[in-house]
C-alpha cells in the first residue's frame, strides 16, 4: 500500500471515530445553556420517584428532585441534597408536568447529567452542557 493511500485511510478512520464520538448516544437528550432558555426532559415517568442530577460545577454535586405524591409529601417537588435537605439556591420552578420534566432556567450551576430515579432499562438520560 502506498504511503499516501495509507495516510488517507488513517485520516478517514480517525475522522469517523471522532464523528461517532460527536453523535448523541441513544437514549440521551441534550440541552445547551447557549441555545436553550429552558430544558425539557421528556420520557416515560410512570414509575418515577424523581430525578437525580450530577452537576459539573454546581454545589452540592449530587442533587435529588422527588415528585410529591401520596407517599411523599415533604421535601418534594424541589431539589434536595443527599440528606434530603432542600437546596435554597436551586430553582423553585423546575417540575414535572405530564411527561415532561422542565428545567426552567439555564445557568452554569445546572450543567451536568440528569437521570430518572429509579433508573430502569430504556430510560433516557439528560445532559445539560
Ligand atoms: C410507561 O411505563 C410503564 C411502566 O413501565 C408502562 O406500563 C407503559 O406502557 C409505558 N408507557 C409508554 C407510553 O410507553
Ligand atoms: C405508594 O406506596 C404504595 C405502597 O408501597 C405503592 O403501592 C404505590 O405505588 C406508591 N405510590 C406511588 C405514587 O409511588
Ligand atoms: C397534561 O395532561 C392533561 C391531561 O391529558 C392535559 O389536560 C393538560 O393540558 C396537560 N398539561 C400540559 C401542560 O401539557
Amino acid at each position: 500500500m502506498s504511503v499516501k493511500l495509507f495516510c488517507i485511510l488513517a485520516v478517514s478512520v480517525r475522522f469517523s471515530m471522532e464523528f461517532s464520538d460527536w453523535r448523541i448516544p441513544a437514549n440521551t437528550i441534550m440541552c445547551s445553556i447557549l441555545q436553550n432558555t429552558k430544558c425539557e426532559f421528556k420520557q416515560n415517568w410512570t414509575n418515577a420517584e424523581g430525578v437525580k442530577r450530577h452537576l459539573d460545577a454546581g454545589k452540592p454535586e449530587i442533587q435529588f428532585f422527588y415528585f410529591c405524591n401520596e407517599n411523599r409529601t415533604e421535601n418534594c417537588d424541589q431539589w434536595v441534597d443527599e440528606n434530603n435537605v432542600p437546596i435554597e439556591s436551586s430553582s423553585k420552578e423546575d417540575n414535572l408536568v405530564n411527561e415532561t420534566f422542565t428545567i426552567e432556567k439555564m445557568s452554569i450551576q445546572i450543567l451536568g447529567d440528569y437521570v430518572k430515579i429509579p433508573q430502569e432499562k430504556g430510560d433516557k438520560k439528560l445532559i445539560i452542557e
